[in-house]
């Protein structure tokens, strides 16, 4: 069965480890972007802020000299404002000096010389006795300083630096650190794959090994034994096996004495039974010789004699048969058989006395029964066995019930009646060679005893419940021969 991919011990390494590293590597970025923005921006506000108040000492000394009249107005401010945009390693966007009120005296774009700026950022500039820094919008940083000696103020210098390339270089560190992710990711994929090569391949080489391995079979020849973890589990397979063959050995020496066991007392029953069926009809037939010898019988009580003497030599011919019939037949001649046509031929050898005994059948067969391989003529006689069984029972009429299924590779066929039943003391009985509780003449008290020996020789079991007075039920289960 293929296993999902994650639940492999390759993707579970693989995926820990990419999370890991996602983790590690956006915490780390995190710190390090942030670190690095703060310097940046840090050194950027430094050289803004020198920028600007060196530039002011320059400005405030030039609009000293034009109150006084030292020097020509306009024209050195103007300089000054070019200086600033021109500056390389600043990106100035804007410079401006402003008058106390907020009009523009001097400004990089000449269309906006003599404009009023009052707005908050402005109105913040101008009223500031000392060095302003803002951020009117997200990429700009606007610096401020008054222009001012003691308490005397001439206007403010207030320049805009552009944080454009700052946040560019941000960017393209978080980029770099992406990149350096992905980057972690597949070499660890590819090192956990060179790994599951050295550790997961032998566990998986083991794990077929296992699956090859039948209980019973030899453990395989070690290649090499391994000198690490999986060396010691392969180790422990293998001492697994040995074990479970020991213990198979174990068993079957078990069985082999149990059956012996239970050959011998087979044997013990089916000899006092033979004793039995044969020494009664003997000592009649002793018994007639007596008569005879002593003479002097009338012709009609000879007769009877004879008839007495016919009738113990047939009931000696009869068990002996049917002795030889069991004796016989031991090899199966096995051939694929439909169960159905079985039941229907045994039900049609019993026509009669079903007929006779006014029985209903019922059958319960699933459609879908395979084939079975056994031995045909000898399954018939199974069935034989048990209708008449039923038959006998149901004197008065009744039904008989025929059922089969399939479950867990065994056919299962069940056949009840509901006929008189058997008593519980005569219950575990009923198997035993002779055992019959159908009075002289009638029942050989083998039926059942032949019955158990075919079931077993198929590999198969059966068993028989039942209830005095309401019915019998009888189970045979058959291996199906594996798919
Ligand atoms: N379906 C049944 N209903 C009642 N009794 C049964 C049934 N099947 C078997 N028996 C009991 O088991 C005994 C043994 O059966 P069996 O071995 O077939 O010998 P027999 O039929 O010759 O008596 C029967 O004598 C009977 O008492
Ligand atoms: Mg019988």
């Amino acid at each position: 069965m293929p296993i999902n991919p994650l639940r492999t011990l390759h993707g579970k390494f693989t995926l820990s480890l990419s999370i890991l590293i996602v983790i590690m590597m956006t915490g780390l970025s995190y710190w390090t972007i942030s670190r690095e923005k703060g310097l940046m921006e840090k050194s950027i506000i430094r050289e803004g802020k020198s920028l600007v108040e060196s530039f002011a000492i320059s400005c405030t000394n030039t609009m000293l000299y034009e109150e006084i009249g030292l020097v020509e107005e306009g024209g050195l401010l103007d300089n000054y404002i070019t200086d600033l945009i021109q500056r390389k390693d600043l990106h100035v966007v804007y410079a401006m000096i402003l008058d106390p009120k907020g009009k523009a005296l001097a400004h990089n774009s000449i269309m906006e010389v003599g404009n009023v700026y009052r707005d908050e950022s402005a109105e913040k500039s101008i009223t500031s006795w000392n060095t302003v820094l803002q951020y009117p919008s997200e990429s700009i940083l606007d610096i401020s300083t008054p222009l001012a000696i003691s308490t005397k103020r001439w206007g403010t210098l207030r320049i805009g630096i552009s944080l454009d390339p700052l946040n560019r270089e941000i960017s393209g560190l978080i980029w770099k650190y992406i990149v350096y992710t992905a980057g972690f990711i597949i070499i660890a994929i590819a090192m956990v794959t060179l790994l599951s090569g050295v550790i997961i391949k032998p566990l998986r080489l083991l794990s077929r090994e296992m699956d090859e391995t039948k209980p019973g079979d030899d453990p395989p020849q070690l290649p090499s034994p391994r000198q690490d973890e999986i060396g010691t589990l392969q180790k422990s397979f293998h001492r697994l096996l040995k074990r479970v063959k020991e213990d198979e050995r174990e068993k079957e020496r078990t069985q082999r004495n149990l059956l012996q066991t239970e050959k011998m007392a087979a044997v013990g029953k089916l000899t006092a039974g033979v004793a039995h069926e044969i020494n009664n009809p003997l000592g009649g037939l002793l018994n007639c010789i007596y008569h005879f010898k002593r003479g002097g019988q009338s012709p009609e009580r000879q007769q009877e004699y004879l008839q007495l003497m016919e009738d113990g030599i047939k009931r000696i011919q009869k068990t002996v048969t049917n002795l030889l019939e069991y004796a016989r037949t031991p090899r199966l001649e096995r051939s694929a058989t439909d169960f159905n046509s079985i039941v229907e031929k045994s039900l049609s050898l019993l026509d009669y006395p079903i007929r006779k005994n006014h029985i209903e059948v019922s059958k319960d067969i699933s459609c879908q029964l395979p084939s079975i391989e056994v031995d045909r003529n000898q399954m018939a006689q199974v069935f034989v066995n048990i209708f008449l069984n039923a038959i006998q029972a149901m004197e008065e009429g009744g039904v008989l019930k025929i059922g089969a299924r399939t479950l867990d590779e065994r056919l299962i066929m069940t056949i009840s009646d509901t006929g008189k039943g058997i008593r519980e003391d005569a219950l575990p009985k009923v198997f035993d060679p002779f055992f019959t509780t159908k009075g002289e003449g009638r029942g050989t008290g083998l039926g059942l005893w032949i019955t158990q020996g075919i079931v077993e020789r198929h590999g198969g079991t059966i068993q028989l419940s039942s209830q005095e007075g309401k019915g019998t039920t009888v189970e045979i289960q058959l291996p199906l021969p594996k798919k």
